[in-house]
């Protein structure tokens, strides 16, 4: 298996796990039982090594460009959905900005139209 491969796998492990567990902590959140928090660091590690070993460094594809604009949106809006501080208004509209930003994250990854 190429370097390629191995950090696209990693990569696409690593975002599916992010999701599961954000989506699993807005529900424990939502029963009233707040729990962990964690960065996704190997997904970004994974995500930028890839840039570099795809050959995307050298002129980014607009795709890309997004997913990385979106991702800073997904993060801020995650963290705002799981701040225990905040209205419950706030952080439902909260987290169906981080759940929509990350679709079309993946729908840009998936279909790279631009
Ligand atoms: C939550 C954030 C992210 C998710 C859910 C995500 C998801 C994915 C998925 C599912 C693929 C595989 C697409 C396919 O089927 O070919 C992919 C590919 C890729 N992603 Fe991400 N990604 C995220 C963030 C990022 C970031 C921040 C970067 C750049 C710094 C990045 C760079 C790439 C690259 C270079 C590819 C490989 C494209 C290719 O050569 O086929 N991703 N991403």
């Amino acid at each position: 298996m190429t370097s390629y491969m191995i950090l696209k796998h990693l990569h696409m492990t690593t975002a599916y796990l992010t999701i599961t567990l954000f989506a699993l902590r807005l529900l424990l959140d939502a029963v009233g039982r707040p729990g962990w928090r964690q960065t996704p660091l190997i997904l970004l590690v994974a995500a930028i090594s890839l840039v570099f070993v795809a050959g995307y460094a050298s002129a980014m594809p607009g795709w890309l460009i997004a997913k990385i604009v979106l991702l800073f949106g997904y993060i801020i809006a995650g963290v705002f959905a799981l701040k225990t501080t905040l209205g419950k208004p706030v952080r439902i509209s909260a987290a169906v900005l981080a759940l929509v930003q990350v679709s079309v994250i993946l729908h840009l990854a998936m279909t790279k139209p631009f």
